[in-house]
């Protein structure tokens, strides 16, 4: 089946057309050694390099009385379009790596922003985080098996979050698809045939400080838990002043078409504007947020039932891309976070930020294999 090819300028899964799965982990180190890191990093690439190909880590039938060097569930399936995207925590620069004097300046701690009240901290952070992203769920979770299994004796997982249904369209060619509230998500998102959206805001380009980012990205991502039974018992009429959009076509309030552009100035026979003072769209718009934009890359997930309250525990696991996290996410969030509609139906419950090195040249080469 279908292949991304895994070397290249800049890492796969972030302009590639969002497949149908996700399969994510944050790691925590466990060695305090340089060179297990790097060696790691290496083993990782490798292994991913063969995935990515729909090809096993290593032999599954190999000695009877030896473990099977890959796992096994993923024969046969493919390639399934996997993409397996590496990223550094802000906790790679502390004392332990030698790598303070590397870390970014874009690499700095989120702050705490309006709504982050429920955040829950083993649900956030991470040392390095993987996203496995493909269009088979076995494909996606085999990759990030197969890499906690790579990092015994030097990482372990911190946190993981499985994905279901992509909530972006990230090419022109792809459908929008709905979130879990029933809405068309990703209409006014940057496409990958958009190469000025991708200079101006995703990849990091000459004016990051650190030289062995350029050509990286910072994901941003955030576990919304939705409180879907409370969003189920609200009436169209206010489902759609909340995103500032109708629920099946899409179309702004202002518009017909799904991809009609939203008029923010137009008023309705009230005087009151027809997009909401707070609908999610005018709040998180580049029209209200200095021209910023951001490549929303998320997948809906469900974690079965709230065992203390038995509701649903379903939601966006929202993955952001962008040149610089203090000029993109952190506005927009705040502004969000304070004013948003949606801030009643949405609880935001884990955070976690991470530098996204540039593409893997050839093989021999590894993630930040520039930072060392
Ligand atoms: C747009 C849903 C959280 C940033 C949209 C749209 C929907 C939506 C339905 C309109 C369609 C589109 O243009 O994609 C949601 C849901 C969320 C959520 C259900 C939480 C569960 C966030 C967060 C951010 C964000 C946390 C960033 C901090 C954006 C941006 C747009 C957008 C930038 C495009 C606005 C525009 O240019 O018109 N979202 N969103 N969203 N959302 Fe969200």
């Amino acid at each position: 089946s279908a292949v991304v090819p895994f070397y290249g300028a800049h890492q796969a899964g972030i302009a590639t057309p969002a497949q149908d799965r996700l399969a994510f982990a944050a790691f925590d180190l466990t060695t305090t050694s340089v060179q297990d890191l790097q060696i790691l990093l290496g083993t990782w690439a490798a292994a991913a390099s063969q995935m990515t190909r729909g090809l096993p880590v290593g032999a599954v039938e190999t000695s009877p009385q030896a473990p099977p060097i890959d796992t096994g569930e993923a024969e046969g399936l493919g390639a399934a379009r996997l993409t397996i995207t590496v990223g550094f925590g802000p906790s790679l620069f502390d004392q332990r790596f030698g790598l303070s004097g590397k870390r970014p300046a874009a690499l700095a701690d989120l702050p705490t922003l309006p709504g982050d009240g429920s955040l829950i901290p083993a649900r956030g952070g991470g040392d390095l985080c993987v996203q496995a992203c493909a269009d088979d769920p076995v494909v996606a979770f085999h990759a990030i098996r197969n890499f906690a299994r790579l990092a015994r004796g030097k990482a372990v997982i911190r946190w993981s979050q499985l994905g279901f249904g992509r909530t972006s369209s990230t090419s022109v060619d792809q459908q929008t698809e709905r979130n879990l509230l029933g809405f068309k998500d990703g209409t006014r998102n940057i496409k990958a045939e958009s190469g000025a959206d991708l200079n101006g805001y995703v990849w990091v380009g000459a004016e990051g400080e650190q030289a062995w980012m350029r050509g990286g990205s910072y994901l941003v991502a955030r576990r919304i838990r939705m409180l879907i039974e409370s969003w189920d018992t609200d009436y169209l009429a206010d489902q759609e002043n909340v995103f500032g959009r109708f629920k099946t076509s899409g179309a702004p309030l202002t518009g017909k078409a799904e991809f009609d552009t939203p008029d923010f100035a137009a008023q309705g026979a009230d005087g009151r504007p027809v997009i909401p003072v707070n609908a999610h769209i005018r709040l998180a718009a580049p029209e209200t947020n200095d021209g910023q934009k951001i490549l929303r890359r998320g997948y809906s997930y469900t974690d079965g039932i709230d065992a203390t309250t038995g509701l649903l525990d379903a939601g966006l696991f929202f993955i952001a891309y962008q040149k610089d996290p203090r000029k993109q996410f952190v506005p927009i969030q705040s502004r969000l976070g304070q004013h948003d509609n949606l801030n009643e139906y949405i609880r935001h419950t884990g955070s976690a930020l991470f530098a996204v090195p540039p593409g893997l040249t050839a093989a021999g080469d590894w993630w930040g294999k520039a930072l060392f």
